[in-house]
């Protein structure tokens, strides 16, 4: 079927740090498309993507919904969809943005473009360089060596997730923990008490964690905090900080299946390394 429609979306991530982690594709979408529409923090990032855009619709002020009573930022959210899709519906060529990957607990993008494509526009997008790229190269993790569990601080405290301590547990929003009023922009000691007895089942106390914090412009300074699992409460934390943490046990091999596997090995007359 031919798309009648003229109004394109294309959802783009800027990256943590201003300018050098934009990738020339999403660059180029910014530069060329008829409208920025953009939810970006940092100040410096805004006014350099203001600099490049032919026309800039700033999201921010939509987060003020959440002061009015009754709404919460899934109003935002909604308002934010809206604004993007009537933009796309009046036949320009729009270009979202977003800080970080432009997917990676990001709705508004994820909603824009289900919905856009619903009503038969083109629709699609771009990867950008995440907090998690970020936290990889500056913490000097690799997730491959002991696999990874990613989740919401607020969605593992009042879900039961099934944890593997064996593993790297990465707890995103640990800045609004706790908060069911989606409300908040900040979290308190009573709630940080909580998400530590909970994790408290899986690691001791006294486990190493970091408190990570990338830095999204040259002023500012990465922060990589190392501390104790049962400090956590009395911790200084911001919207933008990511707990990282890391394994506290050694993984158990499945002997079963390994001697299978191994098996499979012996009667090809293979050499199996050691695992
Ligand atoms: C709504 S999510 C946005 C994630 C973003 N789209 C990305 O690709 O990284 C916000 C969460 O991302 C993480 N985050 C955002 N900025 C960060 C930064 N500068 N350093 C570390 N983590 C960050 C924090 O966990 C924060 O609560």
């Amino acid at each position: 079927m031919i798309n009648q429609k003229q109004g394109t979306l294309v959802c783009v991530g800027t990256g943590m740090r201003m300018a050098g982690q934009l990738t020339p594709i999403a660059q180029s979408y910014i530069e060329s498309f008829d409208v920025v529409i953009a939810t970006v923090p940092n100040i410096f990032t805004r006014k350099w993507l203001q600099g490049m855009a032919k026309e800039y619709i700033c999201l921010n002020d939509h987060y003020d919904d959440t002061k009015v009573e009754g709404k919460s930022r899934r109003d935002t959210y909604r308002r934010m969809t809206d604004t993007i899709l009537k933009e796309v519906r009046s036949g320009r060529k729009v270009c979202a943005a977003f800080y970080g990957h432009p997917g990676i607990f990001a709705c508004i993008s994820h909603m824009s473009i289900t919905e856009a494509r619903a009503e038969g526009y083109d629709a699609h997008m771009e990867p950008g360089i995440s907090a998690l790229d970020c936290l990889v190269a500056d913490l000097g993790i690799d997730p491959g060596n002991d696999g990874m569990q990613s989740m919401e601080t607020t969605q593992f405290m009042i879900y039961k997730r099934i944890v593997d301590p064996s593993s790297l547990l990465i707890l995103w929003q640990v800045g609004v923990a706790g908060d069911l009023t989606l409300k908040r922009f900040d979290t308190e000691a009573v709630h940080l008490e909580l998400l530590v007895k909970k994790l408290n089942k899986y690691y001791p106390l006294d486990h190493q964690i970091f408190l990570y914090e990338a830095a999204t412009d040259p002023l500012e300074k990465t922060r990589i905090d190392r501390i104790n699992l049962g400090d956590l409460s009395q911790a200084k934390l911001k919207q933008i900080t990511t707990l990282v943490i890391p394994p506290s046990i050694d993984m158990e091999k499945d002997q079963e299946i390994f001697d299978q596997l191994h098996a499979t090995i012996i009667e090809r007359k293979l050499e199996p390394q050691a695992f």
